[in-house]
This record gives structure tokens, C-alpha cells and sequence, in this order.
């Protein structure tokens, strides 16, 4: 793990255009001289707030790597992503987990929705066999408020919006991330569960060596 001084993700002077319509002639530009840093020597929670528009899953999708920046840097424990070789990149996915704003869009309908979970702790080695990997979601959905009996087997369309969203979260938190990217997470939950669904991440922040979380 890294011990320098510097935060582990920083993002300085990053910029986004986004060209659309007839002949790439409407230009929007997303995110504009952005400098942040996640992940500090102590564990930490970064909120970020702007109004519908201002750039919020956009500046997620830059951190994540998933969006090119037309302007500045993104860099992890001093290197910059775009350098990444395979390998690092490989660390850098499970390093730094997300639940995104829409999370339909991140499930295959054709899977069973613990699929998307069960893979990837094979895939990095942190359950040895599919039985294990599945003890360990159970585990993850039973600490953000899901109950595995009725969660494990069903399609995705088979769960409501509000039941997939915490979906993301234990899968997100059962890869033990050290950067943790949450885009909205209470924002699509009645206010009187918002408080349930941000305890177990504030509790896993803790218990970890080094955290970021930033709740857009
Ligand atoms: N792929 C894209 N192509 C063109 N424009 C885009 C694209 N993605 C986002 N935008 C534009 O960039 C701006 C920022 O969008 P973004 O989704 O980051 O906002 P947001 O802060 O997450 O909003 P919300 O709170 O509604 O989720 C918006 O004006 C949006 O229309
Ligand atoms: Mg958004």
C-alpha cells in the first residue's frame, strides 16, 4: 500500500467537452478546471454537490477512467492513468469501486443479478470458488439492507430501481476498495433510508487503512 504524502487519486485542472448534434456543432463543456484529490493518509469522505448538469457523473466517469479528459491530469499514486499498463489498470479497477446514478445500465439482463458480483472476487482472487464468492455477497447485501434469500437468482428486471441501487453497493463494498465513487447513492431512496445505506459505507471507510469516498 502506498505510503506517501500525496492523496492516492488526484485530478488537476481536468476538462471535458462533449461535441453533440448535426456536424459535432453543439459543444458542452461537462467539467471545466476541476482540481481535486480522494484518498488522503486518513480515511476520508468527499462530498461532491452541484446542481442536475454541472458535471457530477461526468467528473466520476473521468476518475473511474471510463471518460477521456480533454484537458488537465488524472493521477493514481502519483501516476497517470493514462500510462497505465494492463496490469495496473487491472489494480486500478478493483482499487477504486463506483455505484453509479443508474445502475440498470450496469446490469446484463441475461444474468442473474448476483453475476455481476460473483465474477469479479473470483476474477481478482479474493474467493477461491463460486460457493465462497457467494457467501461473501450475501454477506455484502445483508450489511446494505438487502435480504439474500429474496435478492440471490432473480433477473434484473425482476428487482425494483431501489433494490438494484444497494445491488451496486454491496458489490461495490464486497471488492474492498481502497477509493470508494458514489454517484448519488441516496438520491434515488426515500430520505428516512438515506441514513441505513450511507452507515455501512461510513463504517467500512473506517475500518479501512486509506479511503476516499466521494458521494456526488
Ligand atoms: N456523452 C455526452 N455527450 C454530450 N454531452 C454530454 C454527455 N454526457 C454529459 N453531457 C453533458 O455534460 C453536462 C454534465 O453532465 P453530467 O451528467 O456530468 O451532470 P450531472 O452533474 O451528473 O447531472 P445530474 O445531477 O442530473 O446527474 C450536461 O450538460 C450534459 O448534458
Ligand atoms: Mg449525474
Amino acid at each position: 500500500m502506498n505510503t506517501a504524502n500525496h492523496a492516492l487519486l488526484e485530478i488537476v485542472s481536468a476538462g471535458v467537452t462533449f461535441t453533440a448534434g448535426f456536424a459535432g456543432r453543439v459543444r458542452t463543456q461537462a467539467l471545466s478546471d476541476m482540481t481535486m484529490s480522494v484518498g488522503g493518509p486518513d480515511p476520508s469522505i468527499t462530498a461532491v454537490v452541484g446542481e442536475s448538469g454541472s458535471g457530477k457523473t461526468t467528473l466520476m466517469r473521468v476518475l473511474l477512467g471510463f471518460q477521456p479528459t480533454t484537458d488537465g491530469t488524472v493521477t493514481f499514486d502519483g501516476r497517470p492513468l493514462e500510462r497505465f499498463s494492463r496490469s495496473e489498470l487491472r489494480a486500478y479497477r478493483r482499487q477504486v469501486q463506483a455505484v453509479f446514478q443508474e445502475p440498470f445500465d450496469v446490469f446484463n439482463p441475461f444474468y442473474r443479478i448476483e453475476h455481476p458480483l460473483v465474477a469479479p472476487l473470483i476474477a481478482f482472487g479474493l474467493a477461491s470458488n463460486r460457493r465462497s464468492a457467494l457467501e461473501q455477497v450475501a454477506a455484502a447485501m445483508t450489511a446494505v439492507g438487502l435480504r439474500p434469500a429474496e435478492t440471490i437468482g432473480k433477473y434484473p428486471h425482476q428487482l425494483s430501481g431501489g433494490q438494484r441501487q444497494p445491488v451496486m453497493r454491496a458489490r461495490a463494498m464486497s471488492l474492498q476498495p481502497t477509493i470508494l465513487l458514489a454517484d448519488e447513492p441516496v438520491s434515488m431512496v426515500d430520505a428516512s433510508l438515506q441514513s441505513t445505506i450511507l452507515e455501512p459505507m461510513w463504517k467500512i471507510n473506517r475500518a479501512r487503512d486509506r479511503t476516499g469516498l466521494c458521494h456526488a
